[in-house]
C-alpha cells in the first residue's frame, strides 16, 4: 500500500465563525491522524463557538488568530502559512468569509491567508438555508468558484437554527476528507512531469502589417497550461498572439507564424513527457510577403499559397513514448472525422469539437467536446467550460503518463 496522501502535507484549517465549528474538530482530527500538518486558523467569531485550544489540542500545532502574530523565526504567520500550505481549507465556510474572499478583502489572519494563499483553496460551506440561497451569496460562490476555487456542496438536513430538511448543513467528516483527498491528488498528479502545449492562432503575414489569421482566442490552450500547472507540472506553454496573460509559473514561448510554432515546438520536444496541440495553425500561407507594405495601387489580383508544416505530425512522428494529443476542429460528422485524424496522425488521444454549434468553440468559453482515443470515444459529446475539459483532459494524461512510466 502507498503513502497516505495526507502524510507530510501542511494543510491550512480556517474556521470561521459558525456553529459547525465544533464539527471541524473532528475534521483537524482525522486530518492529522491521518499525518497531515493541520495549522488551524481562526476568526474572532469562531472562537466564540470552540476554544483555540480544543484544534491545538487535536492537531499538535499552534492555531493562528492573530494577523499580526510572528512565527518562531519572526515571520508574519499567516504570510508563512499562506507560503507552505499544501492545501487551504475553510472549513466550515459562513456567507461572510465566502463574501470576503470573493471580494479579496484581507482584514483579518483568515482572509488574509486566502488572498495571500499559493496552494488550492476548498471552501466547505455551512450556513442557515436562507443565507445560502441568498442572491449575493450564490454570486459569490459564482465568483469563486471562476477563480477555480473549490466550493464543497453543504448538504440538506435538519439545521442548528431549527430549520428542518433545508440546505447548509456541514457535510460529515468522511465526505469532506475524501473530497480534500481528491484535490490533492489531483494538485499533484503530474508532479515531475512536463506538459508542452500549444495555444492560439498562428497569423501568416501577408505583408508587414497585413495577415492570414483565425478566430482562435487562445482560452483553451490557456485553461489546460493552468490546469497543468495547478496539478504540478512543469509547463512550455507555445502561444500564438492571444489577449490572455499568461499563465502563472508557466514558461510562454510568444510565436507568430505557424513555422515559428514548428520551430519552438521541435526545439522543446526532448524535454517533455506530453504534448497537448490547441492551436489553430493556419494550414497554409502566403508564399512570399515583401518587407513593404503593398500599396492599393498594387493590389495583388490573388494570393498565392503553400503549406504550413504540420506539427502535430511531425511531433508524432518523433514522440517515442511520449503522449500526444491533438484537438480536431469539426463542423460535421464530428466523432467520424476525428476518428480518421487520430489514426492519420497517429497519436494517443483526439478532442474533437464542434465548431459549428451556435456559442460554443472559438473566442466562447465553452466546448462542445468529446475525447477519443484510438479505441474510439471516451465519454459523450457534451458541452463543457474550457476549465472543465481542460481537467477532463489532464485526468486522461495524467492516468496514462503514469502506465507510460511504469512500463518504461
Ligand atoms: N495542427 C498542427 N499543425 C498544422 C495543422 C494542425 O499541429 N499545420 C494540429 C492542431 O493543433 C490540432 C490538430 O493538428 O491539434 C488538428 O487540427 P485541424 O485543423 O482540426 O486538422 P487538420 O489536420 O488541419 O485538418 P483539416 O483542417 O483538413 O480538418
Amino acid at each position: 500500500m502507498g503513502e497516505d496522501i495526507f502524510s507530510g502535507k501542511t494543510i491550512a484549517l480556517g474556521i470561521s465563525g459558525g456553529i459547525a465549528a465544533y464539527k471541524a474538530v473532528d475534521l483537524a482530527s482525522k486530518l492529522a491522524q491521518r499525518g497531515a500538518i493541520v495549522k488551524t486558523i481562526m476568526t474572532e467569531h469562531a472562537t466564540k463557538f470552540v476554544s483555540p485550544l480544543t484544534f491545538q489540542s487535536v492537531t499538535g500545532q499552534p492555531v493562528l488568530t492573530d494577523l499580526f502574530a510572528a512565527d518562531s523565526q519572526g515571520k508574519i504567520s499567516h504570510v508563512a502559512l499562506s507560503e507552505e500550505a499544501d492545501l487551504v481549507v475553510v472549513a466550515p465556510a459562513t456567507a461572510n468569509i465566502i463574501a470576503k474572499a470573493a471580494h479579496g478583502l484581507a482584514d483579518d489572519a483568515l482572509s488574509t491567508t486566502l488572498v495571500a494563499a499559493r496552494s488550492a483553496i476548498v471552501m466547505v460551506p455551512a450556513m442557515n438555508n436562507y443565507m445560502w440561497s441568498n442572491k449575493a451569496t450564490q454570486y459569490n460562490l459564482e465568483i469563486l468558484t471562476s477563480r477555480d476555487i473549490k466550493v464543497m456542496q453543504p448538504e440538506v438536513g435538519r439545521l442548528a437554527c431549527g430549520e428542518g430538511n433545508a440546505v447548509g448543513r456541514f457535510p460529515d467528516t468522511a465526505s469532506i476528507v475524501s473530497f480534500l483527498e481528491d484535490i490533492l491528488r489531483k494538485s499533484h498528479d503530474l508532479a515531475g512531469k512536463t506538459i508542452m502545449i500549444t495555444a492560439g492562432g498562428t497569423r501568416e503575414p501577408i505583408d508587414p502589417v497585413r495577415f492570414i489569421g483565425n478566430r482562435s482566442s487562445g482560452k483553451m490552450g490557456y485553461a489546460i497550461a493552468e490546469a497543468a500547472r495547478a496539478r504540478g507540472a512543469k509547463v512550455i506553454l507555445v502561444s500564438g498572439p492571444t489577449c490572455l496573460n499568461p499563465p502563472l509559473g508557466a514558461h510562454t514561448i510568444y510565436v507568430e507564424t505557424a513555422q515559428q510554432m514548428y520551430d519552438a515546438v521541435m526545439e522543446n520536444l526532448y524535454q517533455v513527457d506530453a504534448v497537448v496541440m490547441t492551436a489553430a495553425v493556419a494550414d497554409f500561407r502566403p508564399s512570399s510577403s515583401g518587407i513593404e507594405k503593398i500599396k492599393k495601387e498594387r493590389m495583388p489580383k490573388s494570393i498565392e499559397l503553400e503549406l504550413n508544416p504540420d506539427i502535430l505530425q511531425a511531433v508524432s512522428k518523433k514522440k517515442g513514448n511520449k503522449l500526444v494529443v491533438g484537438f480536431a476542429a469539426e463542423s460535421e460528422n464530428i466523432i467520424e472525422n476525428a476518428t480518421k485524424k487520430i489514426k492519420k496522425k497517429d497519436i494517443d488521444l483526439i478532442v474533437a469539437n464542434d465548431i459549428a454549434s451556435p456559442g460554443v468553440g472559438f473566442g466562447s468559453d465553452l466546448n462542445l467536446a468529446v475525447l477519443i482515443n484510438k479505441k474510439g470515444p471516451v465519454g459523450d459529446l457534451i458541452t463543457y467550460k474550457k476549465t472543465e475539459l481542460a481537467e477532463k483532459i489532464l485526468d486522461w494524461v495524467a492516468a496514462h503518463i503514469a502506465v507510460s512510466s511504469i512500463s518504461s
